[in-house]
Order: C-alpha cells, then sequence, then structure tokens
C-alpha cells in the first residue's frame, strides 16, 4: 500500500531539498489537492527540529509551516522557553496539506517519508522535538501514547528526541487543559536539554 518515492532523496542541501519536494508527486491524492507544497524551513546551524503533522490551510496558502493559529500558540511557547523561532528548524510528517485537514493515511506518510528522513540528516540537530500523534508514530511506530512517550527516553539514529503534545491539540483542550500545560513544559525541558547536549 505504500507509495515510496522511487529514488530517495540525496540532496545535499536543505534547499535543494525543499526545491525537489515542491514537485513530488509521489502521493497522488495530495499533490492533486494541495496549493503550495510546504517542505519546511531551516535556518543554518539550527540545533533544534520541530516535526509537526502536515500542513493546514494557511500553511497551504503560503507554503510555509505552522503559520497559523496552531503556529502562533506554539512562536509564543517558543519564546516564553528562550528558543526564537527564528533559530529553530520546523518541518512535519506530510508536506501536503490533507483535504479538510484529515489524519494523514497510511500510504501518505509512507510515501513522504524519505523526505523528513533526509531533511534530519541535513538539519543534523542535537534534539528533535515531535508535536503530536503523528509525528511521535513517525519516530516509534503506531500505538504512541504522548503521555507516556513524553517520560521517555527516545532515541532516532542515536539522536534524542522529546515527544510531546500538538499546539492544535492545547488549543483544543483549552488554556487551563492538561495538554497545553505538558506542552510550554516540555518546550522549556527542550531548552534545557539543547544546553545540555551542546
Ligand atoms: N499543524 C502542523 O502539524 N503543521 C503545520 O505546519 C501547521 C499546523
Amino acid at each position: 500500500t505504500a507509495l515510496p518515492l522511487e529514488v530517495a532523496p540525496r540532496q545535499q542541501s536543505w534547499d535543494e531539498l525543499a526545491d525537489a519536494a515542491r514537485g513530488c508527486v509521489a502521493c497522488s491524492e495530495l499533490a492533486a489537492t494541495r496549493t503550495h507544497v510546504v517542505p519546511g524551513e531551516a535556518p543554518r546551524a539550527a540545533r533544534l527540529l520541530l516535526v509537526g503533522e502536515a500542513p493546514g490551510a494557511q500553511e497551504d496558502e503560503t507554503g510555509r509551516p505552522f503559520v497559523g493559529k496552531a503556529g502562533q500558540l506554539l512562536d509564543g511557547l517558543l519564546t516564553e522557553a528562550g528558543l526564537d523561532r527564528g533559530s529553530v528548524a520546523v518541518a512535519n510528517v506530510l508536506k501536503c496539506r490533507p483535504p479538510r485537514n484529515r489524519k494523514p493515511r497510511r500510504p501518505e506518510v509512507a510515501a513522504c517519508r524519505p523526505w523528513l528522513a533526509r531533511q534530519i540528516e541535513l538539519v543534523d540537530p542535537l534534539l528533535v522535538v515531535t508535536l503530536g500523534g503523528t509525528a511521535a508514530e513517525w519516530v516509534v511506530g503506531p500505538g504512541a501514547r504522548i503521555a507516556t512517550l513524553r517520560e521517555t527516553d527516545v532515541v532516532l539514529d542515536g539522536r534524542r528526541v522529546l515527544c510531546t503534545y500538538h499546539p492544535s491539540a492545547a488549543i483544543r483542550f483549552g488554556p487551563a487543559g492538561a495538554p497545553l500545560a505538558a506542552l510550554r513544559a516540555d518546550l522549556q525541558r527542550a531548552a534545557v536539554l539543547l544546553e545540555e547536549l551542546a
């Protein structure tokens, strides 16, 4: 059921990879309905890579990751943690928006997987932070529970990974909800961990 890219991406820079991804049609459905591919953004020498699920409406519109409501919440929490969004790399499991923001389907995640895999190699961050279940499952496989994973030391190819809630969950559960408190605390933990790993 997977629709893998015929050739794993081998681009040598983030920008070249992003350009290649903009022409991707490996999963035909999302390629047909997207407005823009949203490869993600990475400043040079980013030590932290944030991984979300998929572009939403505003991201599809602009071609940029996390610029809608969830992104605005994320920006504020990053600033609070002393992590400037401008120094952080951001990418999603899927580079194209699923219609009406439905959950990514397994073949879509499989088809898109080589892009994020290569992005992780190219950024070579000290720490990866996954936001939400789709990104956590991309790292640890199906059945991931964030409440458990956020208490777990997760490692991907020798790299530290911190799994936390998606900012959309924080919005959904509201300002007094557990996901917001956990996400805020986890981004602060990420900042501390980055100092330790540096
Ligand atoms: N949600 C995501 O997971 N990623 C985005 O880029 C925007 C919203």
